[in-house]
Formats: C-alpha cells, structure tokens, sequence
C-alpha cells in the first residue's frame, strides 16, 4: 500500500477499529492529530468528554496550520462528522494535498471485543451506533472526492514499517559498468586524515553495491554545496587514491570543466586511472560555469560560445589520444601531429557531457557518450531529448549513458527522513524541501529511481542531502539495484 505524500489523511473507524494503532505504525507522532490525545491536553484524559468541544477547537487550529504548511496530516478522530470531514476535505485541496480517506475495516466483533476489553470501554449501545455511523459515512465518502484507502486488519501488523536493516551487498565481482547509482562525494571533512576517510567511504560504497564513484571538479567549493573555505581536493590525484582502494567502482568525475586543464592532460590523467583500474574511468566534462574559480587560480573564462567550442575541441582530443596507435589526427576542429600516449586506457573511457543547453546536449549526441542533466522534471525532459538527438546521429541511443545528478534526502526510517528535513532545509519550509529532495527512506528512493530506469535512464549519480559518514553511504544499498 502506497499512500500519496504529503497528504490529509482522515481515518475512519470504530472505536477499537485499530485507527491510533495503524497512525501510529505509518506516521510520526508529530503528523497525527487526535481528538482523544487533545482531551487529554485540555482536560483531565483522552476519555474527558466534557473537554470534547475545546479539543476539537485545538484539532481544527492544528489541521489548518500544518495544511497550510502542506505537511501531511493525519486525523484521528471517528471520522463520521460530515461537516468536518468536508471542510478538512476543502482544505487540503485548497492548499493542493490529496484527501485520503483511510477507512479501518474491522468486524464490528472485533471492535466490541477489543472494546469490552479496555480499561475504560465505550458504551456497548455507543459502539453500536458508531459503527453504523462508519457504515453510513463509508458509503459517502467516494461522492466527497477523497482517495478512499481500505486497511484491513491483517494488513496493520504486516506492513508496519521498520527501520531498514544494512542488508546483504549486492555486491560481484564484476565491476557493473556506469550502470545504476554512482555516489557523488562532494563535501570533504576539514580535520582528520583525508586519505582514511576516502578509503573508508569507498569501501561502503562497494559493500554497498554502488556502481561508482565521482567527485566534482571545482577548484574552490561551490556555494550550492558549502563554504569556500571547506576543503575540496583534486579530482584526479582523489581519484587516484581511490583507485587504489577499490576493485569494482568506476571512477570520475562530474564534471571537469575543458576550461581548467588542456584536453590533452585530462586525457592522460583519465587514460592513468583507467591503466591503474583495469578499466574503471570515466569522465565527465563541461564547459564550466562559475567565473570566480577561474579567477582566482588564473585561468581565462572567455565566453559561453568559446566554451563550448572547446568543450568539442576537448572530447576530440581526449578521444584521439585514447584511440590505438600513434597516428598523426586530423579531425574537423583538431589537428594532432601524432597521438603518442601510454598508458593506453583499458577499454573504452565512457566520456559524459555534463549542462542542459541545446547546444551542450547537440555536443553530447555528436561527441560524448552519454549526458548528465539533473532528475528534476526539466532535466528529465532535456534527457529526452537527447536520447531524440542521439538518434538523429545514427547511433543507437541504446549504446549511450543517460545520466542524471539526483540529490536525495535518504533516512532510514519515517522519523530520521524528517529530523534530516529539519536539520538540513535552513529557511526552506519544510514541505517544500522534503519536495524537492524527495525526502523519504532509501527503499523509497529506489522505488522513484526505478521508475527513471523505465524512462530509459541508465545511471543516476546520487548527492545525498547532508552526506554524513559510511553508514549513510551503506543505508544506500537499496538504491544499487533499481536500475535492474
Ligand atoms: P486502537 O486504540 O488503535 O483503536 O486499537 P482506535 O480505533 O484508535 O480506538 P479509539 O477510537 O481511539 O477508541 C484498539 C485496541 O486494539 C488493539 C490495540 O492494541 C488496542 O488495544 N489492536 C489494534 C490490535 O490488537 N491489533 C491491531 O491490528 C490494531
Ligand atoms: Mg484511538
């Protein structure tokens, strides 16, 4: 069972149906709003009827408040009051939430027993009234508009949710390829040695069952990411590094910009990685972007159109320099008096196109071998059209990687996806962030993520959200199967 989120979620049901049991196994304490937990706040216990008409006051504050925060929320109440159950109803859609209506089928023997079995039990003829209150407003419900979800008892224990145990790797011997998730490390740790936190991170990532590993390539780090004064080494003497302690993970990065080394030294470094890795390098390029970095270390920054002629120049000398033998190259836009370079790579060095202009993506087609746009809906729609481009060239899109930057917040369970929310969403509301990170455990991420495989995406290079240590990197695990 899937429920949309955020949402209303207005439960339905008799006392004792099991409605605060089912609450309280799928959502945060915080999320649910009781009738019966109010009374208990603003009179002597969750049974003070007397206290009935202040508790629904408080209940109908605070369904108004975290709706128009868009946060999901959960109402426990009988759920038989017609009019409350509109105007919640009207409210959700107001601030554009889907209304569900969870109805909890239990046998109305069920409920009487449990019922009779309560320190402090409902009337027996109360019980029998609620219950045809239930029967009649069920019969209603799908003409108010809401999602109507029905639990049946069985299903409250089965699919309750625990926190995710570190499963089995998936891990083989095989190195997959740029096939499936790859780990982006883009924040480094200031103190400490460097070298044993790469080892130790990439050794998660291989129990893991991740594809690969990239780093940026960004002289200075960038704002979206941290501070300039937060450390962020050198790609490829990192990589490197990395090389050396692992067996399975394709290396890279994402993205070197053609701006920072001549071509021809990328070439070399990637061709080194790939000699030291039996095979295990890829690039990714771009025109790169942010003026300061270049300033600062002195490099020129001219402009857009040049970039980008030298992002074409670059794959095509990367790409000469890579290829058998010493031959002297004369493409269209690079002429190479020979092409002397060992180490030769080991295979073929997948070359991925990072940024979403036209004409980057027209580069991509015609030169790289695969593209990287980010996994929101904008990115996902220039994908596509990449993959149209790709074809125009005669080449089988089935042959290229279509790759996506995804920036996830994974928690392991309902309440960590929503204290990393918090920690992390600065003066962003909450909703909105949990929004555009996809805020949810990793087994829902591998759920969004397979459903981007479908769409014939072939590789997603995952940033988490406040990346922590090597448990973080291993609660990704589900994620490394979910592109097949
Ligand atoms: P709840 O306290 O969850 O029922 O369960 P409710 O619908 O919220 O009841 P009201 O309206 O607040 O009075 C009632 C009893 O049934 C047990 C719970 O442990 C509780 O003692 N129960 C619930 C089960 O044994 N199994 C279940 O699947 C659900
Ligand atoms: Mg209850």
């Amino acid at each position: 069972m899937s429920l949309p989120d955020p949402a209303l979620v207005v439960l339905v049901g008799a006392s004792g149906s099991g409605k605060s049991t089912w609450a309280a196994s799928h959502y945060r304490a915080a999320e649910v709003v009781s009738s019966d937990a109010l009374r208990a706040v603003v009179g002597s216990g969750e049974h003070d009827l007397d206290a009935s008409s202040d508790a629904f006051a408080l209940l109908e504050q605070v369904v108004a408040a975290r709706l128009g925060r868009r946060l999901t929320t959960v109402v426990d109440t009988l759920g038989t009051d017609t009019a409350r159950r509109r105007a919640w109803r009207d409210a959700a859609l107001a601030a554009g939430l889907p209304a569900v209506a969870v109805v909890i089928d239990t046998t109305a023997a069920v409920c009487r027993a449990r019922n009779a079995a309560r320190d402090r039990p409902v009337p027996a003829r109360v019980l029998t009234s609620q219950l045809a209150a239930v029967a009649a407003t069920v019969d209603l419900l799908e003409g108010e508009g809401w999602q109507v979800v029905r639990v049946a008892p069985e299903e409250q224990d089965a699919d309750r949710p625990t926190a995710e145990p570190a499963r089995a790797p998936v891990a083989s011997a095989e190195p997959s390829g740029l096939h499936g998730v790859v780990l982006q490390l883009s924040r480094f740790p200031a103190e400490g040695d460097l070298l044993t936190w790469l080892r130790v991170m990439a050794a998660a990532a291989e129990e893991a069952g991740l594809a690969g590993l990239a780093l940026m390539d960004h002289l200075i780090q960038i704002p979206q990411v941290g501070r300039a004064w937060d450390p962020i080494p050198e790609p490829w003497v990192t990589l490197g590094a990395l090389a050396a302690s692992t067996t399975r993970l394709q290396l890279g990065t994402l993205v070197t910009p053609v701006t920072f080394r001549a071509p021809g030294v990328t070439a070399k470094a990637a061709a080194s990685l790939s000699a030291i890795t039996g095979g295990r390098a890829f690039v990714g390029v771009g025109a790169g972007w942010w003026e300061r970095e270049h300033a600062a270390y002195g490099l020129g920054f001219p402009s857009a159109r040049a970039r980008l002629d030298a992002l074409e120049q670059g794959i095509e000398t990367m790409k000469a320099l890579w290829a058998p033998g010493t031959k002297p190259y004369a493409g269209q836009r690079v002429s190479l008096p020979e092409t002397t370079s060992y180490p030769r790579p080991v295979g073929d060095i997948p070359v991925i196109v990072g940024g979403g202009g036209d004409r980057t993506l027209r580069i991509a087609a015609r030169l790289g071998d695969g593209c990287n746009v980010p996994s929101d809906d904008v990115g996902l729609a220039k994908l596509v059209r990449y993959l149209a481009l790709v074809g125009q060239t005669g080449r089988d899109p089935a042959t290229v990687h279509a790759t996506v930057l995804d920036l996830p917040l994974v928690g392991r369970d309902r309440d960590d996806v929503w204290a990393r929310v918090e920690r992390h969403r600065g003066r962003t509301p909450a909703a909105a962030f949990a929004a555009r990170h996809h805020a949810g455990t990793a087994t829902e991420h591998a759920a969004r993520l397979a459903g981007l495989a479908d769409l014939g995406i072939t590789t997603a290079f995952v940033a988490p959200v406040g990346l922590g240590g090597p448990d973080d990197v291993l609660a990704l695990a589900p994620l490394a199967t979910a592109f097949g």
